[in-house]
């Protein structure tokens, strides 16, 4: 398999859609061919994501959704079924990030923002990959990608708590749906430049960023061949995978 990934005729629900990483896999997928999902909380900037994609010339439908709550990313993957009739790929990006920032440690933060960060950071891909299972296993095919993050194998609280069980269950979703032809894998980002990156790490941060990663910053943009690579019939014999793309972050350099 080699030349750029064909994705005409499948559908794709993209969560968390209207931020920065979320747009550009939403902006990927539909340039490659599928008609595209843009669900978010935030359904302003889920719009204004889909209005640029379907401005392009591709199929792309903007839904309000908060994955942690199961009724509601039921609706999500109802919504895509009805606009575009099934669902072949599922991006579990939507997480909490920049929130957490500044609401303490492991031994400080309030349990409600533990609760929250495991609800939306944890919980909320499960959530979604239950909603499209079903579809999935009907036509004995799907991709789902979990987003992860390199701050799963370092000391990040509970962000990096949630990120690393991402990573945990990719491993177990993927045991469970090779039977019923699912692939089910994670990407683990860098340090991107989108608004919620640069708030997640302020200044001295990014000074210390730059002198120890071989490549320290990377765009939306440069997640998306990854993305595309996993989701493509190119990455039909990858499952339970976490592919690291950040610049050799993961090398600890
Ligand atoms: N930016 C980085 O440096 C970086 C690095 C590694 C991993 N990541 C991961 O990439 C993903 C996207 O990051 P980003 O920088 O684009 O962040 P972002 O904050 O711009 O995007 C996250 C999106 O998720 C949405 N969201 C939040 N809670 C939600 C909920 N309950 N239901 C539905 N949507 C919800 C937000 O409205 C937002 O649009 C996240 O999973 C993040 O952890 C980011």
């Amino acid at each position: 398999m080699s030349g750029e990934v064909t994705l005409s005729g499948k559908v794709a629900i993209v969560t968390g859609a209207g931020g920065g990483i979320g747009k550009a896999y939403a902006k990927g997928l539909a340039e490659a061919g599928a008609a595209v999902v843009l669900a978010d909380i935030n359904l302003e900037n889920a719009e204004a994501a889909a209005k640029k994609v379907t401005e392009a010339g591709f199929q792309a439908l903007a839904v309000r959704t908060d994955v942690s709550d199961e009724e509601s990313a039921n609706a999500m993957a109802a919504a895509a079924r009805e606009a575009f009739g099934s669902v072949d790929i599922l991006v579990n990006n939507a997480a909490l990030m920049a929130e957490i920032v500044g609401k303490g440690t492991l031994t400080t933060m309030s349990l409600d923002m533990w609760h929250r960060t495991v609800a939306v950071n944890l919980t909320g891909p499960l959530l979604c990959a239950r909603a499209v299972v079903p579809f999935m296993k009907e036509r004995g095919y799907g991709k789902i990608v979990n987003q992860s993050s390199g701050g799963a194998f370092m000391a990040a609280n509970a962000y990096g708590i949630t990120k690393l069980g991402v990573v945990s269950m990719t491993i177990s979703l993927a045991r469970e749906l090779a039977p019923f032809g699912i692939r089910v894998n994670a990407i683990a980002p860098g340090y991107v430049n989108t608004e919620a990156g640069f708030a997640s790490a302020p200044p001295a941060v990014r000074e210390m960023v730059a002198k120890s990663i071989p490549f320290p910053f990377g765009d939306p943009e440069d997640l998306v061949p990854g993305l595309l690579y996993l989701v493509g019939p190119g990455g039909d014999w990858v499952t339970g995978h976490t592919l690291n793309i950040d610049g050799g972050w993961i090398q600890r350099t």
